[in-house]
């Protein structure tokens, strides 16, 4: 059975320390304004980031999230567009949109985009960030990211997650798909697994 495994809350998050957790949360309340996650293949950064950021962009302080927050969210795939047309659509996107709404920019795979882009994308960020903009930057190699990037950002290492969070996880999904496994075969799963996010979900789904 197919399952649907993307969180769509930071509660289906698995954060690999309490101080990762501690500056994911404060970056959806929108106190700190870039975060860089960064760490092996599969460990759940893309789809941390796209919670993160759509958390950053309908968060409304003592309130619960809600759907009629206004928010306008730019995604970049720099291993699919990695050229400097990516900086400057950004800065039209933060230009255009009136101030007082929420936008957000989102850079997938950051260390992807070509030279140019890559030192260009320091003055674009200063100039996001003065426009309020929140930004969440992925990638797989922090070393191929310039220092000026890095010390601009939240820096968190997104590790793979533990057995015993993988676990929760794959509770969470069959509860919301209606479906349940023991724990022990989770585990097992898990553990065989060596915590690869997406080996363990294919073989959940080959169980139910
Ligand atoms: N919190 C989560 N709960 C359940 N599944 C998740 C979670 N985070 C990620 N996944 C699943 O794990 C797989 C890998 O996630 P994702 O693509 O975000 O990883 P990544 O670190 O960005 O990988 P890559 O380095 O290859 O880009 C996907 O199938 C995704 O749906
Ligand atoms: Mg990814």
């Amino acid at each position: 059975m197919k399952l649907d495994t993307h969180p769509t809350s930071p509660a289906h998050l698995w954060f690999p320390n309490q101080w990762a957790q501690r500056a994911c949360e404060a970056f959806v309340r929108r106190e700190i304004p870039a975060i860089l996650l960064h760490g092996p293949v599969g460990t759940g950064k893309s789809d941390a980031a796209k919670v993160l950021i759509k958390g950053a962009m309908t968060y409304r302080p003592g309130l619960p999230p809600g759907p009629f927050c206004k928010f306008d969210l730019k995604h970049d795939n720099a291993a699919q567009d990695s050229g400097v047309a990516v900086l400057e659509s950004a800065v039209v996107f933060a230009s255009t949109y009136p101030q007082g709404e929420c936008r957000g920019w989102w850079v997938d795979e950051v260390d992807e985009l070509s030279q140019r882009a890559s030192s260009g994308l320091k003055g674009t960020f200063d100039r996001l960030e003065n426009l309020g903009v929140q930004m969440v930057f992925t990638t797989n190699s922090p070393s191929a990211v310039s220092a000026a990037i890095l010390s601009r950002c939240e820096v968190i290492e997104w590790r793979r997650p533990s057995p015993a969070q993988l676990v929760a996880r794959a509770q969470q999904v069959l509860a919301q798909h209606g479906k349940t496994l023991d724990a022990t075969t989770l585990y097992q799963l898990a553990v065989e697994r060596g915590g690869d996010t997406r080996q363990f979900f294919r073989a959940v789904e080959l169980m139910v």
